[in-house]
């Protein structure tokens, strides 16, 4: 029975189980992740395995406290500017869910950065997930817990699901709090910029350290090492089904059949729709059975990130071959929504 509730015992057990070279599943405030010393090649080595990950995409270590950085990041490499706006956004934003590209200890597994001369590092804010970290090597490489591609989980049920007869334990903490993963930013290479929106927003960051340089289309095919960002592919973070993303305007005249699915950003636009459903429907024909999800009933951009991958989970039922999404409006969270809706399309 591998889901067990985070307690100090579970978390003890789960400590014990990456410090002898096995795999935990556990929460953090972004997703759940998928835990292996990182600096245990075997075991970095079974997390590729495990999600079928490609072996060029990857990991981000996690560490425990801000005295670990100097474990997994050669910070003698870093210039006076770039020394300064570490330590501007460590101070605003750790713990918490922002991930920083820098240049790699030499002792970091080629097998947790790919090869690439930096790492990706963040100190997650749940504390359960700290506590975890500090108890096995301190140094924890976490991918999120779900097959390569797929929708990232958000529950330990999720987890279970996907990944349940791969992995040893799944500590179950609840839902997590921000439902998205960590923005990843890349302040080591040329003008800092996000590799890939997501609990941070760009507003934030660059209220503390200026402008970050336009992110460009990272659109990468599968298989091209060249990227900037390895993990950063088009078709990723899918549901089943396929999706389409549409703005309310497209949605509104999205021909209705039976085995589609609706996810809309807000309970407004939801009433537009089924307004004008009953204008165009006779209301007995009724498409009753259509599956409908509302991210936030207010349009709360910080509730709607956390319902995100939680109702496409619940949508992505075997009947349903379809699921029409609306974007978020692009802004602050709402860009790293409409990132991971992008991607959710083949
Ligand atoms: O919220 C999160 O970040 C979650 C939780 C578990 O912490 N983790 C997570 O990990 O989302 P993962 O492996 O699913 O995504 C890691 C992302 C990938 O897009 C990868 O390409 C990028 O980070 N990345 C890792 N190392 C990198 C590096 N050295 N340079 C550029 N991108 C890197
Ligand atoms: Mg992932």
């Amino acid at each position: 029975m591998p889901i067990l509730k985070i307690n100090d015992e579970t978390i003890r057990q789960a400590a014990a189980c990456i410090v002898k070279g096995g795999i935990a599943a556990f929460p953090t405030e972004t997703v759940y992740g998928l835990g292996a010393d990182a600096f245990n090649p075997d075991a970095l080595a079974l997390i590729f395995e495990i999600k079928n990950r490609p072996r060029f995409d990857p990991l981000i270590v996690h560490i425990a406290a801000l005295n670990s950085l100097e474990k997994v990041v050669d910070l003698y490499l870093l210039d006076n500017d770039t020394r300064k706006k570490l330590d501007a956004l460590t101070e605003k934003f750790w713990p918490g869910p922002l991930t920083l590209i820098l240049p790699k200890q030499q002792s970091v597994p080629d097998l947790a950065t790919s090869g690439l001369p930096t790492v990706a590092v963040r100190l997650p804010s749940l504390a359960t997930a700290r506590q975890l970290i500090a108890l096995s090597s301190g140094v924890v490489a976490a991918p999120s817990a779900n097959p390569f591609g797929c929708l990232s989980p958000t529950s330990a049920e999720h987890v279970f699901a996907m990944l349940g007869d791969k992995v040893e334990i799944i500590l179950d903490g609840g839902p997590t709090q921000f439902g998205l993963e960590s923005t990843v930013l890349d302040i080591y290479n040329k003008q800092p910029r996000i590799l890939r929106p997501g609990c941070v927003p760009k507003e934030a960051i660059e209220a503390i350290i200026g402008p970050l340089a336009e992110s460009q289309e990272l659109n990468v095919s599968d298989g091209d090492q060249g990227a900037l960002s390895p993990g950063m592919m088009k078709s990723h973070y899918a549901p089943r089904a396929s999706l389409e993303a549409l703005d309310l305007e497209t949605l509104l005249i999205t021909p209705v059949e039976d085995n589609i699915a609706f996810l809309f950003f807000d309970g407004a636009s939801r009433e537009k729709w089924q307004k004008k459903q009953r204008q165009s429907h006779d209301p007995h024909e009724a498409h009753k059975l259509l599956s409908i999800k509302v991210l936030s009933k207010t349009g709360n951009i910080t509730e709607a990130a956390a319902h995100f991958f939680q109702s496409l989970h619940e949508l992505d039922k075997p009947e349903i071959t379809r699921i029409y999404a609306q974007f978020a409006p692009e802004e602050g969270l709402g860009r790293a929504i409409n990132d991971r809706l992008q991607r959710a399309m083949k």
